[in-house]
């Protein structure tokens, strides 16, 4: 993998209303991940098969961001573990990078729910962390790229600080950080805002667009939240109940650079309504009694 540029322009800091106008989709039609026919079965402790995936087919272009719903169980986490190199596949194929290769895998970091962040170690320090497993040390390019990131979350004050000073959205903030210190091309995100309050989620959902913006970082979203999903995606990809297949994929068109105020288009509430209905099946209409 090449060295990051001391100073990537990409990671410049400039006002979260004005990123620069979205690429028109047409342009965006690179695939970077391809998942065919994805299976995975598991076999549990009674020796009993557990189909979590069947049949997922899935292409996701470059610099879009997808999201992932669905039910608790249908094999999200999984989908992604297969992404990020951690769980063999029992059937199908899956591509990374572009083409019918893997040469992309070394190019995906992940962001988990919890921050992970290692206690003993201050935020500068954690950022760095995955520089130096690669490299053995942190290089000065490296450094100037932990700060900068850390600029870009928001956490230029905070380098020196310990992980346990840090609110639980900091900390999130920090391991965002660190998922981007050796300059991936895919970003993996499960549930990355799940542990949040709802504010700071919000605040979160937003720097995430910036920094998607800034960055191109094609990232794929898990997430329990249609409205995350709404407010963050290219397009939604809404899985069945285990075992998990694609069951409608949406293209979310709402005029970007999204912001709070998008909720508020009527497209917005659509496409939830969509979604939800997906997952749970139109509700049926109570009858109220005067
Ligand atoms: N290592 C494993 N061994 C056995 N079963 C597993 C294993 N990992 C996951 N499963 C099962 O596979 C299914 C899918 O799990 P997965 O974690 O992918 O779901 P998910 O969609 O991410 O759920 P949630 O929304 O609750 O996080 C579940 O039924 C789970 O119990
Ligand atoms: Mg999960």
């Amino acid at each position: 993998m090449t060295q990051a540029p001391l100073r990537d322009p990409a990671l410049t800091l400039v006002a979260r209303a004005t990123p620069p106008a979205p690429k028109p989709s047409a342009e965006r039609k690179e695939p970077i991940i391809e998942l065919s026919h994805a299976g995975v079965t598991f076999e549990t402790r009674k020796g009993e098969a557990l189909t979590a995936l069947e049949d997922l087919n899935l292409t996701i272009y470059r610099e879009e961001i997808v999201s992932l719903v669905g039910p608790s169980g249908c094999g999200k986490s999984t989908a992604l573990r297969i992404l990020a190199g951690l769980q063999p596949l029992s059937s199908g194929d899956f591509w990374i990078g572009g083409g019918k290769t893997r040469q992309g895998f070394s190019e995906v970091a992940i962001v988990f729910q919890r921050p992970t962040l290692l206690p003993w170690r201050n935020v500068l320090d954690n950022v760095l962390y995955p520089a130096r497993v690669l490299r053995g040390r942190a290089t000065k390019e490296d450094k100037a790229r932990a700060l900068e990131l850390l600029e870009l979350v928001g956490l230029a004050e905070m380098a020196k600080r310990m992980p346990h000073e840090l609110s639980g959205g900091m900390q999130q903030r920090a391991s965002i950080a660190r998922s981007l210190i050796l300059d991936p091309k895919i970003l993996l995100m499960d549930e990355p805002f799940g542990a949040l309050d709802a504010l700071t989620r919000e605040d979160l959902q937003l720097d995430l667009l910036e920094i998607h913006a800034r960055t191109k970082k094609t990232i794929l979203l898990v997430t329990h939240s249609i409205s995350e999903a709404v407010l963050l995606s290219d397009r939604v990809a809404v899985m069945s109940a285990r075992p998990g297949r694609l069951q409608d994929l949406i293209e979310v068109d709402i005029p970007k650079p999204r912001g709070p105020e998008s909720g508020a288009l009527p497209a917005f509430h659509e496409y939830s309504r969509r979604i939800r209905d997906d997952i749970f099946g139109p509700r049926k209409r109570r009858e109220v009694q005067a």
